[in-house]
């Protein structure tokens, strides 16, 4: 019994004392979770928490509502188990957070058992992951594998997401859609870049934000870097203010550039938005696509003014678009829906179909 308690005592002492001795990085509270049990624990508790090759249940969210100033590291092959449910697989939320993936780590959504060609309207399918972030965190190099839909969704202030990849080439035959890359949604004072997109649906979207910075994102598959406006039900969430798309490449999509606002949605604002050095290959639709006259999906060609375009500028936007059904540049705008455009360098060749332009940007010829 004594033994007993002195080694006990010893425990204590070598857990506590050092506490006190350490300075502050020292004392990080550091966690290695390797099963999904472990989870609530280490996130109650602990401020430096490596989440190690683990299987998150069928059903359940690697939900990770972390402390202030806590670091969130992924390793291994993180899987998520298949359930029909509305996700996301993955929610961070906390102030002053890092998140980081150590090289060669994957979060696995394993997509292919859930598609089924139909995106949002076939069978419900999880959103990956979302990050609801304040106060300066960053999320660096995340690899997303295999969306089961839609891959990140950023609701952030003062985030800088840097070196992602979201591979969702798989879905190319294999029936996965509505696969956007990052979705942007109440963010400000946001950063993505340096990161690689491989999917069927947007690359970038940005529904809802302000002074947003989108650079050096290499998009494949996609249906392009793409703003889509109007579908929130206050005037808010249906504003984009100061958002700037640079140094971008789009490759062997449906459409380079696409802005839609929603005809059928509420009121709202798009205003100072920059598209510059941004390239095009092999893009099938087409090149540039401004529209306001979206609704449930597609274009119905009855535009509304409810979400002007204002001061939209593109610099060096140059590349190809091809085959039977391509255009350079579509612009659809409602009466009195465009506003003060100033285009310069927009050089896209190969559109089998001419240009069509209800409205001309200072600086572009249609
Ligand atoms: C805390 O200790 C670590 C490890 O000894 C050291 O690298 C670090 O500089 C120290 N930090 C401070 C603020 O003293
Ligand atoms: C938008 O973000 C702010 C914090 O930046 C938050 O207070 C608000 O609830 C969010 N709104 C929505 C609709 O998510
Ligand atoms: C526009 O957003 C950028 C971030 O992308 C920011 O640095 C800049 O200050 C913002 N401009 C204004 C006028 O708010
Ligand atoms: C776009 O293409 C031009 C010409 O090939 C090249 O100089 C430039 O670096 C490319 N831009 C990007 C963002 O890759």
């Amino acid at each position: 019994m004594g033994v007993f308690i002195l080694i006990l005592a010893s425990l204590l002492a070598l857990l506590v004392v050092p506490v006190i001795a350490l300075n502050e990085t020292q004392t990080r509270n550091s966690c290695t979770v390797t099963s999904y049990s472990q989870v609530d624990t280490a996130v109650g508790s602990c401020s430096d928490i490596v989440i190690s090759g683990i299987e998150v249940p069928a059903g359940k969210a690697l939900d990770l509502n972390l402390k202030d100033g806590t670091k969130i590291t992924f390793d291994g092959h993180v899987k998520f188990a298949y359930a029909e449910w509305d996700g996301p697989l993955v929610h961070i939320k906390g102030h002053g957070i890092t998140i980081e993936g150590t090289e060669g780590h994957v979060l696995d959504g394993q997509g292919a058992l859930y598609w089924d060609g139909k995106g949002s309207s076939g069978k419900t399918k999880p959103v990956f992951i979302r990050i609801e972030t304040t106060g300066g965190s960053v999320a660096n190099n995340i690899n997303l594998l295999n969306c089961p839909i839609w891959c990140a969704s950023i609701k952030s202030s003062d985030l800088i997401v840097d070196g992602w990849t979201i591979d969702v080439a798989d879905g190319d035959k294999n029936g996965g859609h509505n696969t956007d890359g990052f979705g942007v949604q109440n963010s400000t004072n946001t950063v993505i870049k340096n990161s690689v997109v491989k999917n069927q649906d947007d690359c970038v979207v940005v529904n809802y934000g302000s002074n947003l910075h989108i650079s050096n994102i290499d998009c494949s598959g996609s249906h392009g870097l793409s703003l889509s406006v109007g579908q929130g039900s206050t005037y808010y969430m249906n504003t984009v203010h100061n958002v700037t798309f640079s140094d971008c490449n789009v490759k062997s999509s449906l459409n380079g550039i696409h802005v839609k606002t929603h005809s059928d949605g509420g009121e709202g604002e798009i205003t100072d938005v920059t598209f510059q050095n941004i390239n095009f290959s092999g893009i099938t639709r087409y090149g540039i696509n401004i529209q306001e006259d979206y609704a449930n999906g597609g274009s119905t060609g009855t535009t509304n003014n409810n979400v002007p375009i204002k001061n939209l500028k593109m610099t060096n936007v140059e590349g190809t678009v091809k085959g039977s059904s391509s255009m350079a540049v579509y612009i659809l705008c409602a009466d009195g829906g465009c506003e003060d455009w100033s285009w310069s360098g927009v050089d896209i060749t190969g559109g089998h179909k001419s240009n069509s332009c209800n409205f001309n940007p200072s600086g572009y010829t249609c």
